[in-house]
């Protein structure tokens, strides 16, 4: 499994606390790494990070990414083999009632980061995880590519577009060099669903905690469609990226999409329906109400290229959409229904992720 390269590698996670950052951090645990973490907070109650316990697995740095000199000591001390950044304000609305922070945290956060990294003398790859939303989006039926037009028109996407070239300067300045230790690449993934997000504004979130209240929940833009994927898909692209990139310097300061396969785009609507079946919800009246809310700009057709991927990496999805939604809806019906162990099932899904990989014979199992 990605040639083993993450058994005792010291693997710095920034927004470790997070939806991401936590399925992140269990398996590379899982996978023999040793996780240093840093996130200013725990981004929600409940959140996935206590439910697993991983305060008690990892080294956890509670500080913000905007504190440039305290990103400089935790690097320079702890001189990662590998850094995964996610560290973000990642929801769109909150970027409208907080633009400055959005910036903040995405923009400079990310410098900083970079700006920690360069000054490290050991061998260390980083994957810089941007998103989707970082494409300028003019709602083309054809997916976007690593080279279309950057820039958003929501203030987290702007956020995010603004991060790519900044690290794309950073890259041409300081990290190009075929004699430098340090490599960097960008990952851009697409809507991920999967247990243990309770960030707000999340459809399929607020879907899931109304059903688990025996409420009905309101949906707003039906007919969109969004690249929904488990959040394992884009994980196993991070972590193939980043154990292929330290192997070879041609992947150097490149980026990929991570997506699901693009035959499978349902709307929001259908994707709701999909999930209410694993909570009884027979009726599709009783599970959602469309509503009518003025909302700022919301995209109502996003897709990704993910050709890319599959050519230089030869990774693909590997989860169909029927076993996204059973892995999603699983995993919150054991937590709120079943009082299973959470942490059980989670790891049972990385194993079961892992072998429908293996089956399929994707590369980074090997
Ligand atoms: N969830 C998705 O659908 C999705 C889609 C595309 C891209 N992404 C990107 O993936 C990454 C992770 O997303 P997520 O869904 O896990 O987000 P999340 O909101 O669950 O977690 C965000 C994490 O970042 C930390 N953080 C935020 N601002 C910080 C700051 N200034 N300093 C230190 N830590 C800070 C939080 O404490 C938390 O650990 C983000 O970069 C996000 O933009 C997410």
């Amino acid at each position: 499994m990605f040639k083993e390269i993450y058994k005792k590698k010291k693997i710095l996670i920034t927004g470790n606390s997070g939806f991401k950052g936590s399925w992140l951090s269990i398996w590379l645990i899982k996978l023999g790494a040793n996780i240093v973490g840093i996130s200013k907070d725990i981004p929600t109650k409940p959140s996935i990070f206590e439910e697993l316990k991983l305060e008690n697995q990892i080294k956890y740095y509670k500080e913000d990414i905007r504190d440039l000199k305290k990103m400089n000591d935790i690097i320079s001390n702890e001189k990662p083999d590998f850094i995964f950044h996610l560290a973000a304000q990642a929801l769109v609305l909150k970027s409208y009632a907080d633009p400055i922070e959005t910036i903040s945290s995405n923009v400079m956060g990310t410098a900083n980061i970079l700006e920690s990294m360069k000054k490290l003398n050991n061998k260390c790859t980083a994957i810089i995880i941007t998103s989707d939303k970082s494409y300028d989006n003019i709602e083309q039926a054809s997916g976007y590519k690593e080279d279309d037009v950057l820039g958003g028109k929501d203030i987290y996407s702007g956020s995010k577009g603004a991060a790519e070239l900044i690290i794309k300067s950073f890259y041409h300045s300081f990290i190009k060099s075929k004699n430098n230790n340090l490599r960097i690449a960008v990952a851009r993934a697409g809507n991920v669903i999967g247990g243990g997000d309770w960030a707000n504004d999340r459809v399929v979130v607020d879907c899931i905690k109304a059903w688990s209240e025996g409420k009905i929940t309101e949906i707003r833009s039906p007919h969109a469609t969004r690249p929904w994927q488990h959040v394992l898909e884009p994980l196993s692209g991070y972590l193939h990226l980043a154990s292929e990139l330290s192997l070879n310097y041609d992947l150097n300061g490149q980026a990929f999409n991570f997506g699901p396969n693009t035959k499978e785009n349902p709307t929001v609507e259908q994707l709701i329906v999909d999930l209410s079946k694993y909570w009884n919800v027979e009726d599709k009246f009783r599970a959602y109400r469309i509503t009518n809310n003025p909302i700022f700009h919301e995209a109502k057709l996003l897709k990704l290229n993910c050709d890319k991927a599959f050519s230089f990496l030869k990774w693909k999805a590997n989860l169909d959409y029927e076993d996204t939604v059973k892995f999603t809806s699983e995993w919150y019906f054991d937590f709120y229904k079943k009082n299973k162990k959470i942490l059980e099932k989670t790891l049972n899904q990385i194993t079961e992720y892992e072998n429908k990989a293996k089956a399929k014979s994707l590369k980074w199992t090997e």
